[in-house]
């Protein structure tokens, strides 16, 4: 004699199985972009690094800090902001080159170069750095935050981020 076994789901079961199923079809739609939102900002990161052209290096005067202004675009997640970067520059032989960030190390307000006094002053706690970008007075905590710097086809870069 043959047995056919043939398993019959309930109505209940059939309900509990599409339920589940259901539940988890909703659990990856939220889990999935969770993890990226999660995850992205932290690639980003790692993708933020780059070379940027500040411009000719003919522009950089000898033993005096040169203000470059570029427009970079910066992304933090998934937001892209446009911002001004703006680099002191200082070479004392036309060949070794200094950039520095034009922001104070104290709580970031914009330093500037005092060309009488020989130099930069941050107008929100006074502020002093020498010419090289090290703390002279004040209560800035260190020197200023300085870039690697390249030059090609007589072209400043510095690299940022
Ligand atoms: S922010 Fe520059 S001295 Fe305070």
């Amino acid at each position: 004699m043959e047995h056919s076994e043939k398993k019959e789901i309930s109505r209940r079961e059939f309900m509990k199985y599409t339920i589940a199923a259901l539940g988890g079809l909703i659990g990856l739609g939220y889990g999935i972009p969770a993890i990226g939102y999660v995850v992205a900002p932290a690639l980003a990161k790692s993708q933020a690094q780059q070379w940027i052209q500040l411009g000719a290096v003919s522009k950089v005067e000898l033993g005096t800090p040169t203000l470059f202004k570029v427009n970079i675009s910066r992304q933090t997640g998934w937001i892209v902001n446009q911002e001004e970067l703006s680099v002191y520059v200082l070479t004392e032989n036309g060949r070794d080159f200094v950039a520095m960030s034009n922001v104070c190390t104290h709580l970031g307000c914009r330093i500037r170069w005092i060309a009488d006094q020989g130099q930069y002053y941050c107008p929100c706690h006074n502020g002093v750095y020498d010419k090289q970008g090290n703390v002279v007075s004040g209560p800035p905590p260190r020197p200023l935050d300085k870039y690697q710097t390249k030059v090609e086809n007589d072209q400043l870069f510095i690299l940022e981020g």
